[in-house]
């Protein structure tokens, strides 16, 4: 089969997600037959540098070597068992695992099978805490503008990017939503740290007010992903954690996308010295496989729940998939080899390539700025550069990068008006430096007329 053939079938009967299906009478559809590290290659031989580690999950490549051996090793011994009574080790390792190097005071593994998942565990796990333990009406939820945490109903409640939220307002409970720490909106002679703290006297303001019925803050630990990745002060997440304490108010952070190494710690809590009260993972978790989450928490919420079978305390949250085997071996699989090599170390180094690959951008007529966090970079593209005026959205600069990537074989996905980089952890300092040439390129035809 070519792409061709492929994409006919594939236009026939399928619906692929975050996409306007009319998009493609226009735009290539790409079928993918094969991947192998940073590469992925279609129907016709064409290769793709994958930038974005297919929507930021894979770590290590694609059809990493050891990952692929330790899941076909559990397909042969465990595929799947119902995960409420009964238990298998792939579970516990990875639980323990998870415990031991998330920070201090998570003692507690609760596994889903997807971000969106995890981040209504966590959100039903906060409010039935406060249930449980006989404070009432602590129901609403503090998230930050901007934010993203998923996109079934719970999750999608939380977040704050109108694209996805629109649509589905009527179905969706309202936050309070809180001005977010993002250090693109600082003012002149006000630096990252600056923002964080003009944003904690924000939130303190809010907790202030509504503390009594707030079970908890949610929070995409240092950079906002979805929401254009927007980059912010490890301060902020400090200060929050105090203020949680103080309100009594459970904090979350959402590492769904920045965990596993991203900004340049393991998890990105680290780099503000803070334990959240529940810490979702998922994306990197499995190195990109297999669609695992897992939410650690204190084993005070645990405690609250531990009770006699007639208290009715006990927490109502079961997915079919909970604990899969084939996932939890993925998993251990990435954490071994994080284990076993240098990996945050090799990666200051690449994080370095793509900063200094992409510095003179900073002079580029309709490039904003060009913000990083670890590795993850971005390149806001601007009509204006004096007053940042974003372009239109209805503009579709970004698709522009898109499609001459394509071309140039490089998958890039920018979000809107912002070009990144998110690239597999295996990536070369060459392959980051094709990378930025054809991000370039393509920045400068996306913003000609
Ligand atoms: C911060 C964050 N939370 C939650 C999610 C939802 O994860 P999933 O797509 O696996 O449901 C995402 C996905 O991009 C995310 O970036």
């Amino acid at each position: 089969m070519n792409n061709a053939d492929f994409v006919a079938r594939d236009l026939a009967v399928l619906w692929h997600p975050c996409t306007q299906m009319q998009d493609h009478e226009w735009l290539p559809l790409v079928p993918i037959r094969r991947g192998a590290g940073v590469w992925l290659e279609d129907f016709d031989g064409r290769r793709y540098l994958d930038a974005i580690s297919s929507w930021w999950v894979n770590l290590f490549g694609h059809a990493n070597p050891y990952i692929s051996g330790a899941v076909a090793r559990q397909a042969g011994q465990l595929e799947h068992v119902i995960f409420g009574g009964f238990s298998h080790e792939p579970a516990l390792l990875l639980a323990e695992r998870l415990v031991a190097l998330a920070p201090p005071s998570l003692a507690r593994c609760f596994f889903a099978d997807n971000g969106s998942s995890a981040v209504e565990v966590a959100l039903k796990m906060s409010y039935h805490y406060w249930r449980n333990c006989g404070v009432v009406g602590k129901s609403r939820v503090i998230n930050l503008s901007g934010a993203y945490h998923g996109e079934t109903l719970g999750a999608l409640g939380v977040g704050d990017v109108g694209l996805y939220r629109d649509a589905y307002a009527e179905l969706l409970r309202a936050p309070i939503t809180a001005p977010s720490p993002d250090a693109y909106d600082r003012q002149p002679g006000e630096s990252w740290a600056d923002v964080a703290q003009r944003r904690l006297a924000d939130m303190q303001a809010l907790l202030e007010g509504h503390a009594h019925e707030v079970c908890a803050v949610i929070v995409e630990p240092l950079v906002q992903c979805a929401g254009g990745m927007r980059m912010h002060h490890p301060a902020y997440l400090t200060g929050l954690r105090a203020l949680c304490d103080h309100y009594r108010v459970h904090l979350i952070a959402d590492e769904i996308a920045v965990g596993f190494g991203r900004t340049g710690t393991l998890f990105a809590c680290e780099q503000a010295g803070i334990a959240p009260d529940f810490l979702c993972l998922s994306k990197g978790l499995t190195g990109g496989y297999l669609p695992l989450a897992a939410v650690l928490t204190t084993d005070t919420v645990y405690q609250a729940f531990y009770a006699d079978y007639a208290s009715q305390r006990a927490f109502l949250h079961s997915h079919s998939y909970s604990g899969n085997p084939l996932g939890c071996a993925a998993a251990q699989a990435t954490l071994d080899i994080f284990a076993s090599e240098p990996v945050l170390e090799r990666n200051r180094t690449l994080a370095a390539a793509m900063a200094r690959e992409t510095a003179h951008l900073v002079d580029h007529p309709h490039v904003a700025e060009v913000r990083q966090t670890g590795m993850i970079l971005a390149i806001e593209l601007v009509q204006d550069k004096a007053t940042r005026t974003p372009y239109p959205w209805q503009e579709r600069r970004g698709l522009r990068v898109y499609q001459h990537g394509l071309r140039e074989g490089v998958l890039l996905r920018p979000l809107g008006n912002v070009v990144y980089f998110m690239p597999p952890y295996v990536i070369t300092e060459d392959e980051i430096a094709l990378l930025a040439r054809v991000a370039c390129a393509g920045i400068d035809l996306a913003v000609r007329q």
